[in-house]
C-alpha cells in the first residue's frame, strides 16, 4: 500500500486528480464570469419551458456523474432560468444585483467551510469586524451587538424577541407568554412589510397584538395616530412595548418620521426598532443619510447587505444597541457548548449566543470582501445612483400623459400605471377592476418580453406597476426600455379592450 492510499480513505469526496478538478473549476469560474459580463445580452427573465422543469423530477442519483456533465446541466437548465435579479432590467420586489467580488468570496467561504456559530476561529472575528463597521454606519455605541442572519424577516423577528424578553424579564423564556402578567402590544405602519406582522405572530403574541397605524399622504406612519393608539391601549390596561418603524417601505420606499417616532418611544419607554431592509444602508451615501436622521437613535435595526449593499444572497443583519439585552434573549448554556479561556472553546460570547442559529455559514466573508474592495464611498454612490435613476423614471412618467404616477418617490421605488386612453384610474365611472387587470397584464407582459421585470403592488387600493431600482447595473437606458415597452404593450392591450 502506498502512503497516498494510506492517508486517503476510500470513501473521500476529494478527487483523485486535483489537476482535473482545477481545470474544470476554472472552466466553471469562466462560465459564470461570462454570464455576468454578458448579462445585458440576455432577457431579464424568461418562462421556464416544460421540458426544463421536467428535468427536475429526475430520480435520486445513486451513482456518480461527471462534474462536467452536471455543470453542463447547470448551464443549460438552471443559469438561464433565475428571476434575473442580477440583470440591469430587473426592477421587481426589492432585490439586489450581487457583485462579482462577493461571488468570489462566497466560493472561498464554501472552500474554507467554517461553521460560524462560535468557537475560537478567525471567521468569528471577521463577523465582529463587520459588526464594528455596522456600528460605525449607524453611529451605534461599542456595546451594541450584531449578527448576520438570513434576511430582514428574521432580523425583525429577533428584534421582537429581544424586546419581549427585556420587557417581560428573562423568566418569559422559561414560562412562556401564558404566564406573563402583561399583555404586550406592538405598533407599526400600514406601509410596513408583511414580515413585521408575521414576526408578531411567530413570537407568540398573536397578530391582534399589532396595531397597524395609518399612513399620511407621504406613505409614512402617522405619528399622531401612533400616540392615540398607545394612549388607547394603556387606557385598556394593555402594555405597549415595541414600535417597528420603516426606513424605506416595500411599496413606495417611504421613510417613517424616525425622529418623531424615536421621541414617542423615548417618552413612552417603548423599544424603537427600525426595519431598514434596504433603506438603512442609505447611511452610506452623504446625500441619502440626512433623510434617515433618527435611525441612529434606534434600539435595533434590521437590514440586508443583499439589497442595496449588493452583497450576494443571503446577508441579512441585525444590530441591537443594548448588547446585554440581545444576549439575554438568546444565550442558552449547554454542556456541549461549554466555554474556556483557551483552546477552541475560547472567544466567548459566540454568535450563537445572539440568535437562534447554531450552525451558521460565513456570510461575513462576502460582505467583508465587498466592503473592502469597493469601499463604502463607492457603495454609497451606487445607492444614491439608484435613487437618481428612480427620479429619471419619475420624470419620464410625469412627462407622459399615457402614464400616471401613484406615489411620491422618496428613494428608489416608482409606482405607476398605464392610463389606457380614455380610462382614468381616478374616474370612478370606469370599471376599476378593468384598469387594474390591464396594468397587471402589462406587468406580466413586460416580464415575459425579457426587456424589464417590474412587479406590482396596490397603492390606495389601485394596482400599480412597481419599479424598485436596487441593482447597481441599472442605467437610464434600462428605464428608457421600460417606458418604451410599457407604452407599446399598454397600447396593444388597450386596443383589444
Ligand atoms: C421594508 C422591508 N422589510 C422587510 C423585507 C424582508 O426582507 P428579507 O426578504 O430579506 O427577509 C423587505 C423585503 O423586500 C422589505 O422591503
Amino acid at each position: 500500500m502506498t502512503t497516498e492510499q494510506h492517508v486517503t480513505p476510500p470513501s473521500t469526496l476529494d478527487p483523485t486528480d486535483w489537476q482535473e478538478l482545477r481545470t474544470q473549476g476554472h472552466r466553471m469560474l469562466d462560465d459564470i464570469f461570462n454570464y455576468l459580463e454578458n448579462l445585458r445580452e440576455r432577457p431579464v427573465w424568461q418562462p421556464i419551458p416544460q421540458t426544463v422543469r421536467a428535468r427536475f423530477q429526475a430520480p435520486l442519483p445513486r451513482k456518480p456523474n461527471e462534474l462536467a456533465d452536471v455543470h453542463e446541466s447547470f448551464l443549460q437548465d438552471i443559469l438561464p432560468y433565475g428571476v434575473g435579479n442580477s440583470h440591469p432590467g430587473f426592477m421587481g420586489w426589492v432585490q439586489g444585483g450581487g457583485n462579482p467580488v462577493g461571488m468570489l468570496a462566497e466560493m472561498l467561504a464554501a472552500g474554507m467551510n467554517p461553521n460560524v456559530g462560535g468557537r475560537n476561529q478567525i471567521p468569528v472575528e471577521v463577523e465582529r469586524q463587520v459588526t464594528q463597521w455596522v456600528r460605525e454606519f449607524f453611529n451605534f455605541p461599542e456595546t451594541a451587538t450584531g449578527l448576520f442572519v438570513t434576511g430582514t424577516s428574521m432580523a425583525n423577528l429577533m428584534a421582537l424577541w429581544v424586546a419581549r424578553t427585556l420587557t417581560l424579564g428573562a423568566e418569559v423564556r422559561q414560562n412562556g407568554l401564558a404566564d406573563a402578567d402583561k399583555r404586550l402590544v406592538a405598533y407599526t405602519s400600514a406601509g410596513a412589510h408583511g414580515c413585521v406582522a408575521q414576526a408578531v405572530d411567530l413570537a407568540g403574541l398573536g397578530r391582534k397584538s399589532l396595531r397597524v397605524i395609518p399612513m399620511n399622504a407621504d406613505f409614512q406612519m402617522d405619528v399622531a395616530k401612533l400616540r392615540e393608539a398607545i394612549a388607547a391601549d394603556r387606557a385598556a390596561g394593555l402594555h405597549p412595548f415595541f414600535i417597528a418603524a420603516t426606513a424605506g417601505s416595500v411599496d413606495v420606499g417611504a421613510i417613517d418620521p424616525l425622529q418623531e417616532i424615536a421621541d414617542v418611544a423615548a417618552e413612552e419607554k417603548l423599544w424603537y426598532h427600525v426595519d431598514g431592509a434596504f433603506g438603512a444602508l442609505g447611511m452610506l451615501s452623504p446625500r441619502i443619510a440626512p433623510k434617515l436622521a433618527g435611525l441612529e437613535r434606534a434600539d435595533s435595526i434590521a437590514f440586508d447587505f443583499h439589497k442595496w449593499g449588493q452583497v450576494p444572497y443571503d446577508a441579512g443583519f441585525i444590530i441591537v444597541r443594548d448588547g446585554e439585552a440581545h444576549q439575554n434573549a438568546f444565550a442558552s448554556p449547554v454542556n456541549y457548548l461549554r466555554r474556556e479561556e483557551r483552546g477552541l472553546a475560547g472567544g466567548s460570547p459566540w454568535p450563537c449566543d445572539f440568535g437562534p442559529d447554531l450552525s451558521r455559514g460565513f456570510r461575513a466573508l462576502k460582505t467583508w470582501y465587498t466592503l473592502q474592495v469597493y469601499g463604502t464611498e463607492k457603495l454609497g454612490e451606487v445607492i444614491a445612483g439608484t435613487c437618481d435613476i428612480a427620479q429619471y423614471l419619475k420624470d419620464k412618467i410625469d412627462a407622459n400623459p399615457a402614464l400616471e404616477r401613484l406615489a411620491p418617490v422618496a428613494l428608489n421605488i416608482v409606482c405607476f400605471r398605464y392610463r389606457c386612453g380614455e380610462l382614468q384610474s381616478n374616474d370612478t365611472s370606469i370599471d376599476a377592476e378593468k384598469i387594474d387587470r390591464i396594468n397587471a397584464d402589462i406587468a406580466v407582459s413586460l416580464q415575459e418580453s425579457g426587456v424589464a421585470a417590474p412587479s406590482t403592488t396596490l397603492i390606495s387600493g389601485r394596482l400599480a406597476i412597481r419599479a424598485a431600482i436596487v441593482n447597481h447595473r441599472t442605467s437610464k437606458a434600462d428605464i428608457d426600455a421600460l417606458i418604451e415597452a410599457t407604452l407599446s404593450i399598454g397600447a396593444a392591450i388597450c386596443k383589444v379592450q
